[in-house]
């Protein structure tokens, strides 16, 4: 293992191609329940009854009444029930649960069921909306005085979609109570998130709850909340059926009622003096629907990053996390950074036009520099490359030449236009999190064999851990792949490295196997069994996070990417097509080219299914509408362009071999620069994604196309 960056196969390649990998549902049903969900259908209400009709032998209904520790999931709040008491506060909302031998007669005793409900007036729209479940800001500079000798000030109201992880797997958990012990099983991010939850519904001590990742086909951020939730709900209902339960979702019920991509709307107010932005003033809402969630950490990093990667000086930035009777929103890769990204963008591009300038050159002119303060008054310590990287994605795309040819296009049924965005994304916990709560451990373990197994939380879900973790291991130890040993992770035999989130787990649990392994080498001894763990330590250069102000460093260091997109549109249709899309990112070493560039373009096609295709919404009455993939429709292979990924590297000195976080940061800027290309063709600003067929006819309409 020489050269890190070398791709090898992924181990876990053979298996999911050959379609050989054992997920959850695929396991015989030998003596296990099913379990269906038994779920409000208002949006607010007050139960008033609850009516089950008599159970044949061997099925059971759990509700609230059967929880027997705290009816409340442990995410970050207790706030959203295990099963709903005495209220329900979204379409969906859970009452009970149905578990038995046969699915048909389990679905039959669910339609029996008969709830009475005090209806309620639900708040549906989020500025309508009296409960802040958090509220963020911050401020440097002096905005009022910059706003007060602007030549210009621009104002735009910015709105984002929900989004729909669509991973290929929806939900899936088991349970079963054995004795003292608890033990879940299933599609799952983050085990310990789940075991610590199922600890306190259940009232056991968390050793008592052991958690064990199955093979899961993607979560994208969908599955860092929802397993908690879910097995808490099969542990309630495996502990009064004494057998094991399953809940395996359907497309339909995961679509409906399992998080997704905070909607968003944005006020964006921006001062121009001398052709320059000085300052900007930022309110942002969130809907975070029913219950909080994640919906705290999601907004902080939204927050965090709403004027995008620019140096603006004088900011003034709020958000707000509301609560609607909808769908709980909670983690989609970028974790509500690609809300606010878009809006920068769009007011960045959209200041340029007015003035006159091209968007890519007034974006290029704000750009933060190495040594820069960052909009909460920490400092980017390393190198900011985004020039550079612009000039990368430039020659590859052709940009300026592109630009300046449709900027004149006859007034035929087609056209064309080009746009460039950038972003960044900080990998791991915002602030002093990985410090103060996460604290990771990640342990080896030598066989007498001389085989080395790794220890950690760490879940592969296609992002490529079980590859990058065991190559690090390898070439510090200096032994073949083959010789390192690393499967789905069991919280009854790996310490605690955290969840699989917020693109950790190279930067941070890949450093602790590398330190580990380090550490190994010195001490190995020949036929022996040995471990040795490694904990987190937080570099002393950062600084400190403060929450309550929202100042010092948020992450240690950042991510970069640059974007750039060419469309065509049909103005006949409004149909639009990229013709071509180019990404060039900054995320330090790639422990593994290929893993890397799969993450960039998996992401990319991401960001481009979220800016014009992928369109959800509710009706009146507070449903989700877009329920299935014909009426949800996300980019399949048949969409993906001529979609170039090049990488810069800076190396991170604190990072495995100079590696960063690079999970999130693709799908991060990718709609400002769908958007801005799609501008071009039309002749007309946006402000909101999904930019739908429709929009781009309407548009086209207004711009005299
Ligand atoms: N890639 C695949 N194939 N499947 C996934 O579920 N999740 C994304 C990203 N890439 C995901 C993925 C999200 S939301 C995160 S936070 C990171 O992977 C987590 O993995 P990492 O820490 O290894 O980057
Ligand atoms: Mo990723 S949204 O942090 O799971």
């Amino acid at each position: 293992m020489a050269d890190i960056s070398k791709p090898v196969v992924k181990l876990d390649h053979s298996s999911k191609v050959r379609g050989q990998a054992v997920y959850l549902a695929d396991h015989p049903m030998d003596g296990v329940l099913v379990g269906k969900t038994l779920r409000s259908d208002r949006a607010r209400a007050k139960i008033l009854s609850v009516a089950v009709p008599a159970l044949p032998v061997g099925y059971v209904v759990a509700d609230w009444r059967d929880v027997p520790g705290r009816n409340g999931v442990c995410i970050i709040d207790y706030d959203m029930p295990v099963f709903a008491e005495g209220t329900v506060e979204f379409i969906g909302d859970p009452i009970a649960i149905v578990a038995g031998p046969d699915e048909g007669e389990v679905l039959r005793i669910l339609e029996e069921i008969r709830v009475e409900y005090e209806e309620l007036e639900p708040v549906l729209d989020m500025e309508q909306s009296e409960t802040e479940f958090y509220n963020f800001g911050y401020e440097k500079g002096e905005v009022d005085r910059a706003f007060h000798e602007a030549d210009r000030v621009y104002e735009e109201v910015l709105e984002t979609g929900y989004q729909e992880h669509g991973y290929l797997e929806t939900n899936a958990i088991q349970a079963v109570v054995e004795g003292e012990k608890i033990r879940i099983r299933g599609s799952i991010q983050c085990p310990y998130y789940v075991q610590k939850a199922v600890a306190e519904v259940m009232g056991v001590p968390a050793e008592q709850v052991q958690v064990v990742q199955d093979v899961t086909g993607g979560g994208f951020g969908g599955k860092e909340d929802y397993p908690s939730i879910l097995a808490s709900r099969a542990a309630v209902v495996a502990r009064k059926a004494g057998k094991p339960v399953r809940l395996v979702y359907d497309r339909r019920e995961d679509m409906a009622y399992t998080a997704k991509r905070h909607p968003t709307k944005s006020r964006y107010r921006a001062a121009v003096k001398d052709g320059r932005v000085t300052a900007m003033e930022i309110d942002v809402l969130y809907n975070a629907g029913a219950y909080k969630t994640l919906s705290m950490v999601v907004l902080q990093r939204g927050t965090i990053c709403a004027n995008g990667v620019y140096n603006i000086p004088n900011l003034c930035v709020r958000g707000r996390a509301m609560k609607t009777n909808t769908v709980p929103c909670g983690a989609f890769r970028g974790f509500g950074a690609p809300q606010t990204f878009f809006a920068a963008e769009m007011v960045m591009a959209h200041i340029a036009k007015d003035l006159g300038i091209d968007p890519l050159a007034f974006k290029v002119a704000h750009l933060a520099k190495q040594g820069d303060e960052t909009s909460t008054k920490g400092k980017y310590h390393f190198p900011v490359p985004l020039q550079a990287m612009s000039e990368k994605l430039v020659e590859a795309s052709g940009y300026w030449e592109k630009r300046k040819r449709y900027v004149n296009q006859s007034k035929g049924r087609y056209r064309r236009g080009i746009g460039c965005s950038f972003s960044y994304h900080g990998a791991g916990f915002t602030g002093t999190g990985e410090r103060d709560k996460i604290k990771a451990k990640a342990a080896l373990e030598k066989r007498p064999d001389g085989r080395v197994e790794i220890l950690t939380a760490g879940a592969e879900m296609g992002q490529g851990i079980f590859t990058t973790f065991a190559k690090i291991v390898a070439k510090e130890l200096d032994l073949p792949l083959d010789r390192i040993i690393i499967t789905l992770p069991d919280t009854d035999r790996v310490p605690d490295s955290g969840p699989t989130v917020a693109s950790r787990s190279i930067v941070v649990v890949g450093e602790l196997l590398r330190r580990a392994a380090i550490r190994l080498k010195e001490e190995w001894r020949e036929g022996e069994c040995q471990r040795v763990e490694e904990h987190f330590q937080q570099p002393d250069w950062q600084i400190p996070f403060d929450y309550a102000t929202f100042q010092g460093d948020p992450y240690p260091t950042y991510s970069w990417g640059a974007h750039c997109v060419e469309v065509e549109i049909d103005t006949y249709t409004g149909e639009q097509k990229v013709l071509g899309a180019w990404g060039c990112y900054d995320v330090g070493t790639p422990i593994d080219e290929t893993v890397v560039i799969g993450q960039m373009e998996g992401g990319f096609m991401q960001g481009i299914g979220y800016a014009h295709m992928e369109q959800m919404n509710y009706d009146h009455r507070g449903r989700i509408r877009s329920v299935s993939y014909s009426d949800y429709t996300m980019p399949t292979a048949m969409d993906v362009p001529k979609l170039e990924i090049l990488l810069h590297v800076e190396k991170y000195p604190e990072g495995p071999y100079g590696a960063k976080g690079a999970g999130e940061l693709p799908i991060v800027g990718v709609p400002g620069a769908y958007v801005n290309a799609l501008e071009q063709a039309v002749g007309a600003n946006f402000c909101h994604i999904p930019v739908t067929m429709e929009d781009t006819l309407q548009a086209g309409e207004g711009a005299g196309a």
